[in-house]
């Protein structure tokens, strides 16, 4: 019998550093943030799925079974019902209540907080046990893997695991340090003392289905066939000379960032947080130099955060747009319309 109610809570995402390595095989360091996305699940009595997105004041509804296609938040509702499908997961008919705090296009990962938090509360919903029993028991992995598979397939956003794996496995006062050669992750403490850590809206909104995105993630395919190799982690930085432009500059930003990654790491254990933020700001000075992903609205808010005193500041996620973060150290004030950000719980199942 499946349980009558369900609901889960999923965080977004900010990456710390490790920007365009995950679909590279490499490394990045993502922490969880507090805000997030609710599903509230209750069984319907039927095959179809009825849902409702508050903040939109949208619904939707469609079949169990072979749901059909839809574009927005609809598709990633879709998407994750066929997916968990297709993978065994025994699901039932249910009313679906979607209540989200991450703001959308802001590189915040609101859509990989709507896909974990669907997954959690249909996974609950269906599998055998009492109301209000224990969570049923998932394996993390194999969730990020289909919720990636929704993004590439149902929203044609060819996005790597990094936001999904960070939503999954985030900890309070933790950054998540991620290989995505073998998709080891190790806890890393980030206490900040009085330092603080914002994000700063550039104003403009992105989509990854739709801009450079998939062209830079083909750009590194192409690179890595041209070098014989099967990802940016086995490149050797010596050979990248024999690579054509632009895909030498794209290969030696996925190169070192992976080394900044493990800079970070080694900044955040000494404690010295004003080497982090001169890692942010190499990060951000690669990503617009070699990588290509800037824009003017988001130099303008990276300028607005160093003005502000800010010790390192970089544009956060797939790029093209959403949010800067920035590194506060004491006695330095951000922009006022700058939002504290700090690591917190990764998804899990509530009571309902
Ligand atoms: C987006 C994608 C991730 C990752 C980042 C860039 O957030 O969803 O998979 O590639 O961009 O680091």
């Amino acid at each position: 019998m499946p349980r009558e109610r369900s609901a889960a809570f999923a965080p977004g995402r900010v990456n710390l550093i490790g920007e365009h390595t995950d679909y590279n095989a490499g490394l990045a360091l993502p922490f969880a943030i507090t805000e997030g996305v609710t599903v509230r699940a209750r069984a319907n009595g039927t095959q179809r799925v009825q849902a409702h997105a508050r903040q939109l004041g949208e619904r939707d509804e469609f079949p169990l079974a072979d749901p059909p296609p839809a574009t927005g938040w609809r598709a990633f509702v879709r998407g994750v019902v066929a997916e968990l499908e297709r993978a065994g997961f025994p699901l039932a008919g249910a009313r679906l209540e979607i209540d989200g705090g991450v703001p959308t296009g802001m590189g915040l990962s609101s859509s990989a907080a709507l896909e974990v938090s669907l997954c959690l509360a249909l996974v609950q919903l269906g599998a055998a046990g009492p109301p209000g029993g224990e969570p049923a028991d998932v394996d993390r992995k194999l969730i990020a893997r289909l919720c990636s598979r929704v993004e590439n397939e149902w929203v044609g956003a060819h996005t790597g695991l990094l936001d999904q794996l960070a939503s999954l496995y985030g900890a309070v006062d933790t950054a998540q340090l991620i290989d995505f050669r073998t998709l080891a992750l190790e806890p890393v403490a980030l206490r900040l003392g009085d330092w603080r850590l914002v994000v700063l809206d550039s104003g403009e909104r992105h989509r990854h289905a739709s801009s450079g995105y998939n062209e830079r993630r083909t750009e590194c395919a192409r690179a890595c066939e041209l070098l014989g190799i099967d990802s940016l982690r086995e490149a050797d930085a010596h050979a990248l000379v024999r690579l054509p432009q632009p895909l030498r500059a794209r290969a030696e930003h996925v190169l070192a960032e992976n080394l900044r990654v493990l800079d970070a790491v080694a900044a955040l254990s000494a404690g010295d947080l004003p080497a982090l933020g001169a890692l942010l700001n190499a990060s951000h000075a690669s990503l617009r130099d070699l990588y290509e992903i800037s824009t003017p609205a988001v130099e303008a808010a990276v300028a607005r955060l160093r003005e502000a005193g800010a010790s390192g500041a970089r544009m956060v996620g797939g790029g093209f747009g959403g949010s800067v973060l920035g590194l506060f150290a004491p006695g330095t004030r951000p922009p006022a319309d700058a939002r504290g950000v700090r690591p917190g719980a990764g998804a899990h199942v509530l009571r309902a």
